[in-house]
């Protein structure tokens, strides 16, 4: 075992015994056999003989007006979310985008595999009511489209994808449009060296981040970007600059820009970034040695939960360590803190990282937003004094790390072969749409479901309701070969499903099984789940907002269900 894997295990002897919630056991378990009979894509269409299996290479779904998107190798499938009930779920439109032969021949050329010659779709954004901005790795020439949402018609001309989509499907990246204008970060380049936050399109200078600069960005790896009041926020992590001394050791981040950033003078940051910030994701064990996760795996979008703005994260263990994993929450004010505190530097090349003194910070305080109140003077970016913008260029880094709420995980996952790497939320569970359940997703296909607890008025716990596994070798493997690794969740509350996708298929999974309790009481309350409620006819039933829930006249006392564990 790695030294780290040696402290993740004595860390979690020592607070094991000082209290510490270990990794608790699900209220209930379903295991493959039971949720086979839950409907898979798998890029059918209707009346298709469906023995003929092709490969998918599902890169994202999305979710927009009643509609599913699968952004897949080539193609972009539809489903209507409405009609995807029965045991195979098919496509009601295909768009097919492949690359032009001279592009495949150009990456065969520079040495790729066949299989990596294709158009794997990696950006698939709504840019307005009724276009789809659709960007594709083309061949390693990454490209951009847009198309009619209704009938996927393509519009318009092809623009170039650089800087906005990656050039390998591999690499991961995140794109959105906030007020038309297209924020992306990914790698500009074939070899992937340079790394960049972009924004493009729109009636705003086009903008960047330092070109290799590694005090801004070192090989990231991007996981979500949101928009959020004034800036967009982007979480990735990557090698810590300022912990070069001890070899590359990975931090989790989060960076954020002013959505009114128009670049910095012809001087200094001229089409780039006056308002780049970034600061470390703290999500870590207490305890005298204290163990962080930080490979930041998955964000969800800012919920609201009780009057808080906050976003989850899962994080895991190193890939060359022991797997655990832990889910952190943020406070979104906690975070706008870190940004208003002390920047951090290193004097010199050798020396350690120290918090830059108060006194050494130019006015205005760079990162800010031009026209805010305490900027107010300076009504456009490019207005800024140079002592402010040549601040910001050398210190993009806060030397606060952003806590994580509660100051430690929320679930820990330690004792299992797979990391969890996928998260989705449901913040308006429950008859009275005020519980919030968390489902998570790892790389064996196995979901973990559970009930954020709260205590004075906010989250401070998590009770683990359900464990299922869901993946589907008799529809999902392809040539026998079973890719369990979940790419994407998202959760549908009017059908009561959570569409999950991996590489080959998409599995719609409801979002409770209180079928199984059938007319056992003490199972359906034991059951903790709040998308079950006890109905007067004896059942014990999925939740419908104006159905009435009482207790019944009679008790069953017959719960011996073998799928409930523990
Ligand atoms: C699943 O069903 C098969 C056949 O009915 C059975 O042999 C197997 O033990 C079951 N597996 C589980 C985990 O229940
Ligand atoms: C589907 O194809 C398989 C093999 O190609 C064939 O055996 C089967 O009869 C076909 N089924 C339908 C419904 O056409
Ligand atoms: C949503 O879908 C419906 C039916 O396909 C269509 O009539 C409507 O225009 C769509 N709305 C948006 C905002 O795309
Ligand atoms: C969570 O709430 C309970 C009850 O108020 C409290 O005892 C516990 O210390 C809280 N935990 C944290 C980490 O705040
Ligand atoms: C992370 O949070 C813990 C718990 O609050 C704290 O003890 C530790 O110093 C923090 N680490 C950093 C780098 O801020
Ligand atoms: C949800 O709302 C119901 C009814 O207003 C209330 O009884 C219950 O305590 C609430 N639950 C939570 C977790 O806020």
């Amino acid at each position: 075992m790695r030294s780290e894997a040696l402290l993740l295990y004595f860390t979690l002897l020592q607070i094991a015994g000082a209290g510490f919630p270990e990794d608790s056991e699900p209220i209930s378990i379903s295991h493959g056999n039971y949720t086979k009979q839950y409907p898979v894509f798998v890029g059918h269409k209707p009346g298709r003989n469906s023995t003929q299996r092709h490969k998918l290479d599902i890169q994202l779904i999305v979710i927009t007006n009643r509609t599913l998107y699968v952004a897949a190798r080539d193609h972009v499938y539809t489903v209507d979310i409405d009609t995807a009930n029965s045991e195979e779920i098919f496509f009601s439109k295909k768009l097919t985008w492949k690359s032009r032969q001279a592009d495949v021949d150009t990456c065969r050329m520079k040495g790729k595999h066949k299989d990596e010659c294709h158009n794997f779709i990696k950006v698939l954004l709504q840019q307005n009511d009724d276009t789809l901005f659709v960007c594709g790795t083309n061949a390693f020439n990454p490209s951009c489209r847009t198309y009619k949402t209704d009938t996927l018609e393509a519009l318009g001309e092809e623009i170039s994808g650089m800087a906005r989509c990656p050039y390998d499907a591999k690499h991961a990246n995140v794109a959105l449009f906030a007020d038309g204008k297209l924020y992306s970060a990914t790698v500009t380049d074939f070899l992937a060296i340079d790394a960049v936050i972009y924004r493009s399109l729109g009636d705003s200078p086009t903008l960047r981040t330092v070109k290799h600069d590694s005090k801004w960005l070192k090989e990231p790896y991007f996981v979500q970007a949101v928009d959020y009041g004034d800036f967009i926020y982007f979480f990735y992590r990557e090698i810590a600059m300022e912990y070069n001394s001890m070899g590359k050791v990975v931090f989790p981040r989060v960076a954020r820009v002013c959505k009114n950033d128009r670049g910095g003078s012809q001087r200094v940051l001229e089409k780039q970034w006056t308002s780049f910030l970034k600061a470390r994701l703290n999500c870590s064990i207490p305890g005298d040695s204290h163990f962080y996760f930080n490979i930041l795996q998955a964000v969800t979008d800012v919920i609201h939960i009780n009057g808080r703005d906050v976003v989850m994260a899962t994080f895991s263990t190193p890939y060359n360590s022991i797997p655990g994993s832990a889910v952190c929450a943020y406070d979104m004010a906690d975070i706008a803190t870190a940004f208003t505190g002390r920047f951090k530097e290193q004097k010199s090349p050798d020396s350690t990282w120290t918090p830059v003194p108060e006194e050494k910070v130019p006015k205005p305080r760079p990162g800010c937003c031009a026209g805010t109140p305490s900027v107010e003077k300076y009504k456009v970016s490019n207005e800024f004094p140079d002592d402010t913008l040549n601040f910001i260029k050398m210190h993009p880094l806060m030397e606060e790390a952003v806590p994580s709420i509660a100051n430690r995980p929320w679930f820990l996952k330690t004792m299992v072969r797979y990391r969890l790497t996928r998260i989705a939320v449901d913040n308006a569970a429950g008859p009275y749409r005020n519980h919030t359940v968390v489902f998570l997703g790892s790389e064996r296909g196995i979901i973990l479901k559970f009930l954020a607890k709260m205590n004075s008025g906010f989250l401070n716990d998590s009770l683990f309701l359900e464990e299922l596994s869901i993946y589907n070798p008799e529809k999902c493997s392809i040539d026998g070969v079973d890719d369990k690794r979940i790419i994407n969740m998202q959760i549908d509350s009017k059908s009561h499903a959570l569409f999950v996708a991996f590489t080959s298929c998409v599995v719609k999974v409801p979002l409770s099984r209180c079928e199984r309790h059938g007319r056992c009481k003490k199972s359906c309350i034991a059951s903790r789940d709040p998308y079950c409620g006890w109905l007067s006819e004896g059942a014990c039933r999925e939740v419908v907002t104006s159905t009435k829930y009482v207790d019944p006249p009679f008790f069953t006392s017959c719960c011996s269900h073998s799928w409930l564990a523990g």
